[in-house]
Formats: C-alpha cells, structure tokens, sequence
C-alpha cells in the first residue's frame, strides 16, 4: 500500500480528510464515549500518517475496529463483526484489519489466531499505529498491547467523526485506579492519569472556534482528575469560564469522589447543564461491599440529597447491574427501593456478566441464575421506564431551552436535540437549524422523549 506522496496540507483539520489519492481508513467504533473519542484520535494519527478516513468500508484500505470487553455481549458482537470483515478481506486480500482498544488490550496476540486480525493495538499504543500497519504491508502482523503510566494522547486533535459538528467530547483523563469487582477496565485501560489542562482548554477552544456548541469532559472517574494541583472543580470552572457559549457535561462521576465543590461550581456557572450521571451500581449496602464500591447506600442517598440542595433542578441518571455474585432477593429488592427513593431521570441497566480476572471472577461464584438475572433485570427496566415517564411528565407545560442537533429519526420535518437536564426533545423544524439554541414549550412526552413546539 501505497503511503508516500500524498498532499500534507490539511492534515491537523479536525474534521475528516477526503482524498481520493490517499490509503482510507474505515473506523467501527463499540462501547463507551470514551472509545469514541479514542476512535477521533486513531482517526487523527492516521490521518498524519497519509490515510484520509472513508464511510464505505469497500473503499478501505485499512479496517479499525474499536473495542469494548465490559460485557460478554460486547464482545460476541465484534466476533460476529470480524467474520463479517472476513468475508471483506477474501474480497481484497490486500485490506489490512485491525482489534483495538479494551478486546485487544484483554486477549492480546490470541486475536491473531482466527486468520482475520493483522494488527493488534491497545489503547495507549495508538500512536505506534502507523507502523504496526507498515509492518502489514510485508507481510507479518503487528501487535502493540503495552499500557502506559502517562499516556494521555494530550497534543493530538481528534479528527471529529460526529456527522452534525454540534457536540463533541474531550478525554480529561484515561485508565481508573478504582478496583470495582466486576470490572474489567482497570485492566484494558491501565491506571488512572490526568491530562494538562491547558491541552483541554486549546482542544476546547479549537472546538468552540469550529462551530461546537457543547462538549462533554471525559473520564472513567472525572472527580479524581488531578494535575499539579487542580482538582476537577477547578478545571470545570476553568473550561466553563474559557467558553461561555459553550454548554458543558461531564461523565462519568463516582459517589465515593464527587465533592460539594463540582457541585457548587455547577450551580455558579449558567452554561455548565444540570445533569449528573453517578452510577451506583446496586441499592443493597452489602453488595456495594462485595462489589468494592467504598459506599453504603446512606452514603449514596446522602450524595443525591447534597445535589438536590445545592442544585434544585439537577437531573440525575445511573447504571445498575442486576444479579451479581451473592445477590439475594432481598438485595435486587433493596436495588428497587433505591431506584424509587431517588427517582432517577434515566438509567443504563445491565445483567451481571462475569469478567474473566476481575476481582468477583477470583473471589466470587456468579451464582445468580440466568433466569433470575433476567427477571431481576425486567424488574429494573419496568421501574424505571415509570420512573424516565414520571420525569418527563414534570416537564409538560415548561419551556425548556434545547441545542438542536440532528434531524429525528422517525421525520424530515422534525429536528431533535437535548435541555441541560439531558432529556431528548422532538419538535417541529420549521426555520430552525441543527446547531441553534432555542426555547421549546414541552406538550406531550414518552418515557424516552419529550415533545415540544
Ligand atoms: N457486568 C455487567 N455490567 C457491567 N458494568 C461494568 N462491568 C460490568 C459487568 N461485568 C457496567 C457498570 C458500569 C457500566 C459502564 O457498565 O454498571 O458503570
Ligand atoms: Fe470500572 Fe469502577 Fe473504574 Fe468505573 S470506577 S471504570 S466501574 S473500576
């Protein structure tokens, strides 16, 4: 493949490339938003390194798939996808194709053996990607799955996949040091590490200068983001001071860390939204301890009380993981009472999946059965579609401020976008434009959307 002589003007944009002459790269991304705004850096190196990025995967001279491993599912999916880009490579055996991130981090040189996979490319080795594809070039594979104590891929623009131009993400951190028992991202992603945050103001600064009006600050566990002294409150006054027409999230927070000063500092500035995911995993304090969460559930409901005073309308969402090891009916039940107590806006739900060297998978038996699992599970998702329901339902009547960003799906002459509190809203377009910042009156409502005029 053919890398020399391309034209290098154009090549820090931080929007894709299109050129006809160059190698193209076709990225899939899995999983968190954390890969995809690993995906946008992949994009960049590459970009440097001569490729331009291309949509059409029959168009690809390398193919990259992104990774995630925090689930089984997670991962049968990429296996069904490599059969897919099997059957691409026997159509073109010239196309290289690369696993990276957390799959390629966890099962390392084994991901070559399907005769698939060329290159193998963890997530702090995205730099040494251009050569692992060169090595390709003659013949061998290449594979680069180190972690690093003090990669955070700082200097680099990621090329901004997103079709709309309106929202985009800033990693202000990478790796977590926490060791929840159920979790594999300690060991895919390595330990945690803060970026200078004079990088993130310039990768701030570059976005609000190229039409973005909202970014979301990154990282596994933002509220222990520290450099030389500043503390995640401190860099969130910064950025919000830095861009005041630019609307601020953050994700994800953990209940154990997040200070009254996040808090306060939420309140003191307009553009940063009232919304707060903080996962709390389960409501049984007993299984918070099995899953070395470091909270009881007093402490959690504490935390939401201390939102709910220093900011009255924050939004609040969670994750919550049903039928971990040892969970008992009383436990799920426990779960439940807390979902109520809190009544959380949204939720992301999942059923306990056993990761292979986690803490749970050396201590512990996954001896919830399957079918308990799911049930639990239903139970979980009922609850809180009455809980997403209840939620919207408070908002009929208000006229609540949106950033339009996309056309719905299900009309051309709806557009969509989100209210600080991060509920989505469908309204009629009529003049407006993906981008603008409006105020929409709220008539009806489903327990995943809002309606408005
Ligand atoms: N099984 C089920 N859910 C998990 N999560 C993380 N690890 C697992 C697992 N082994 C969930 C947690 C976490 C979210 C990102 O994914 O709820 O907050
Ligand atoms: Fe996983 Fe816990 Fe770290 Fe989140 S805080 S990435 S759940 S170990």
């Amino acid at each position: 493949m053919q890398t020399a002589g391309f034209d290098r003007k154009n090549i820090s944009s931080i929007r894709p490339v299109f050129d006809r002459d160059r190698p193209k790269l076709y990225i899939e991304t899995y999983g968190c938003q954390m890969n995809v705004n690993d995906s946008e850096v992949v994009a960049a190196i590459m970009q440097n390194a001569g490729y331009s990025v291309t949509k059409d995967i029959g168009d690809a001279n390398l193919i990259l798939i992104n990774t995630c491993s925090v689930r089984d599912n997670a991962e049968q999916r990429i296996w069904g996808r490599l059969e897919y880009f099997r059957l691409e490579k026997k159509k073109r055996p010239d196309v290289s194709i690369g696993v990276i991130g957390c799959m390629a981090e966890r099962l390392k040189e084994s991901l070559l053996e399907n005769n698939v996979v060329d290159i193998v490319s963890g997530p702090d080795a995205y730099r040494e990607l251009p050569k692992l594809v060169e090595k390709t070039e003659s013949g061998q594979k290449g594979i680069n799955v180190l972690l690093s104590r003090d990669e955070t891929y700082a200097d680099i623009s990621p090329v901004r996949l997103d079709k709309t131009g309106v929202t985009a993400f800033i990693s202000i951190m990478r790796g977590c040091n926490n060791v929840c028992a159920f979790c594999v991202v300690p060991y895919t992603r390595g330990g945690e590490r803060s970026r200078n945050p004079e990088t993130v103001i310039r990768e701030l600064k570059e976005l609000s200068d190229n039409g973005y009006k909202e970014v979301t600050l990154l990282g596994q566990n933002v509220d222990s983001y520290s450099w030389n002294g500043v503390a995640f409150a401190d860099l969130l006054a910064t950025v919000a001071e830095s861009t005041p027409d630019m609307r601020i999230r953050f994700s994800t927070s953990h209940p154990k860390d997040m200070t009254d000063n996040v808090l306060k500092t939420m309140a003191k500035y307009d553009n940063i939204c009232n919304y707060i995911h903080l996962p709390v995993q389960s409501g049984s304090t007993s299984i918070l301890q099995s899953m070395n969460r470091k909270y009881t559930r007093e402490e959690y409901l504490q935390r939401i009380e201390t939102i709910r005073k220093i900011i009255p309308d924050c939004a609040i969402s969670t994750d919550i993981i049903a039928g971990f090891c040892g969970e008992t009916q009383k436990d799920h039940e426990d779960t439940l009472s807390l979902m109520r107590e809190v009544g959380y806006d949204f939720a992301y739900m999942f059923k306990y999946s056993e990761r292979p060297n986690t803490k749970a998978a050396r201590q512990f038996r996954d001896d919830v059965p399957e079918e308990v699992k799911v049930k639990r599970l239903m139970e979980i998702i009922d609850l809180q579609s009455e809980l997403s329901l209840a939620s919207h339902k408070k908002d009929i009547g208000s006229t609540l401020e949106v950033l339009v960003e996309d056309t719905s799906k299900r009309s051309e002459n709806d557009l969509c976008g989100r209210t600080p509190q991060n509920k989505m809203v469908v309204f009629p377009k009529e003049n407006r434009k993906i981008g603008d910042l409006i105020k929409v009156k709220i008539i009806a409502c489903t327990q995943a959307t809002l309606k408005g005029k």
